[in-house]
Parts: C-alpha cells; sequence; structure tokens
C-alpha cells in the first residue's frame, strides 16, 4: 500500500464534512470522452458549433444529432470503481457531497444520492418556451424534438458555453465548498469556471485537498496530496485503507 494512502486514511477517518468536484476523467475509464487532451471531444469538435445557443439557433438539427450521439454513447455505458467509491464515501462519512461537472448521470447510476450537477444532465431535455423538463424523450432520425405541452422546440438540459450554470446548484456548491472539512478534486482540468474555483474556496476555508488526476492541474499546486493515477484505481485504495482504519 502507498504510504500516502495510509496517511491520508488516517486523516481521513476522523473527518466528518467533506465532498468532491469531479470533471471528465472520473468517467472515462467508463468509455466516455474527455473534452481536453489528445482524445478530447473539443479536439475533434469545435464548442462554438455545438454547445452555445447560437450554435443552437443556427443549426438546432446538427447539436441535436451530437447530443443524439452522446445521449446514446452515455446510455450505453457502466459506473466504474470511481464512481463507486464515491457512492460509498457517502455511507463513511457522517456528511458527503459529489459536485460534478459531467453530465452523464453516472454518479446516480452508480447509486450516489448527494449529487449536484453543475452542467445539467444528457438525460434531460428541456422546452425552450415553456420551460418543462423531459426525462423520458425520444429523438427520431432526421426530426427535431418538440414539446409535447406547447410544440416548442426541446433542448438539451444541458449548460452550454455563455450561458449560466443552475443557481441553487452553484449557491449550494460553493456552500459545500466553504464547510467540507475534506475536498477531492478528481479528473477535472480545473480550468472551466466557476467550477474551478471550489477547490481554491474550500482550501481558503481550511478544507484538505486531495487530488486524484493522470496528470498535474492548476489544484495541484494546493493540493496537500496528489495522487497522479487513474481515479478507477486510487480511490478504491483509498477507501480499502479508510476502511481498514475505521475498523
Ligand atoms: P477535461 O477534459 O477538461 O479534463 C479531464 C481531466 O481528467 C484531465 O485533467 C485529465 O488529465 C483527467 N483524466 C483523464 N482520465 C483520467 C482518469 N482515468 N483518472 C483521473 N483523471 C483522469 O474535462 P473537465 O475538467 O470535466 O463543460 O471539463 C470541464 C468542462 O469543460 C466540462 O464540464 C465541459 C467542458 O467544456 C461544459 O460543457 C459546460
Amino acid at each position: 500500500m502507498n504510504p500516502k494512502i495510509r496517511e491520508l486514511a488516517r486523516i481521513l477517518s476522523k473527518m466528518k464534512r467533506g465532498a468532491a468536484l469531479t470533471g471528465a476523467g472520473v468517467s472515462s475509464e467508463s468509455g466516455v470522452p474527455t473534452f481536453r487532451g489528445k482524445d478530447g471531444l473539443w479536439n475533434k469538435y469545435r464548442p462554438e458549433d455545438l454547445a452555445t445557443p447560437e450554435a443552437f439557433m443556427r443549426n438546432p438539427k446538427l447539436v441535436w444529432e451530437w447530443y443524439n450521439w452522446r445521449i446514446k454513447l452515455v446510455k450505453s455505458t457502466e459506473p466504474n470503481p470511481a464512481h463507486y467509491t464515491l457512492k460509498e464515501f457517502e455511507s463513511i462519512f457522517e456528511e458527503f457531497h459529489t459536485i460534478t461537472q459531467n453530465v452523464d448521470n453516472l454518479h446516480q447510476k452508480a447509486g450516489s444520492k448527494n449529487v449536484i450537477e453543475l452542467h445539467g444532465n444528457l438525460l434531460r431535455a428541456r422546452c425552450t418556451g415553456c420551460g418543462k423538463i423531459y426525462t423520458d424523450f425520444e429523438i427520431r432520425e432526421g426530426e427535431l424534438p418538440r414539446c409535447p405541452e406547447c410544440g416548442a422546440l426541446l433542448r438539451p438540459d444541458v449548460v452550454w458555453f455563455g450561458e449560466m450554470l443552475p443557481p441553487d446548484a452553484l449557491r449550494k456548491s460553493f456552500e459545500i465548498a466553504r464547510n467540507s472539512e475534506f475536498f477531492f478534486v478528481i479528473g477535472t482540468s480545473a480550468v472551466v469556471y466557476p467550477a474551478a474555483q471550489l477547490p481554491f474556496e474550500a482550501k481558503e476555508m481550511g478544507a484538505l485537498i486531495i487530488e486524484v488526476n493522470i496528470e498535474k492541474t492548476p489544484v495541484t499546486a494546493i493540493a496537500d496530496f496528489s495522487f497522479m493515477g487513474k481515479a478507477g484505481e486510487i480511490l478504491p485504495e483509498i477507501l480499502e485503507e479508510l476502511k481498514n482504519v475505521k475498523d
């Protein structure tokens, strides 16, 4: 066992309130592509063509085709040991929240209950007219999905570039970051704001910062523990050691 993991587990075993900020890297071992880096989505596609309100107004068909591909993809994936570890953290600690930038629903699929979605969810659509949310919507080839209530166009219920984050989710995330004794930052490049502000907020309020990533990020410099490796491997090791210490 990595001695750093043992030391971390000893410290965490005395703590009650914590949270994790997750990004695309937490789902990459499930087969969901990340955004940045060599195989990242933003390396192949231009966000301004697919993930902005202007792109949707210009060409809703193209945007829906791309989202439909992503919806099918995430529906075919399963949570990995990183997601399951975070779910277990909810029963190990008195209070534990997962704040995610991901839209793939995999934390919920793993069984996590305290999930805050900062960027929405691919499995929901929202009416551009009346605002009604749909979790059960069908996209037919060549057709644009419309609201059964008011007939306006439906759009993916995700946050696009240039849009505000859901205010309640954002407020709650900052509140949690400020109240956490420990704060994990897992699989995020930590460059997209305001989500990327959360670890700094937590650090300022005295939280222990633990980063898990396969590479360095802007958070590495403020991390008390930095684990360079795959989330699906490191998190279960932390969980196992934590259980040993608690026994
Ligand atoms: P990124 O693609 O920017 O970053 C993914 C991070 O995960 C990188 O730092 C990788 O090093 C790391 N990573 C990859 N595989 C990993 C693994 N197995 N274990 C641990 N770490 C791993 O994704 P996000 O940070 O989530 O926003 O991107 C933030 C936001 O930018 C997204 O929510 C999305 C995007 O544009 C919107 O769509 C609004």
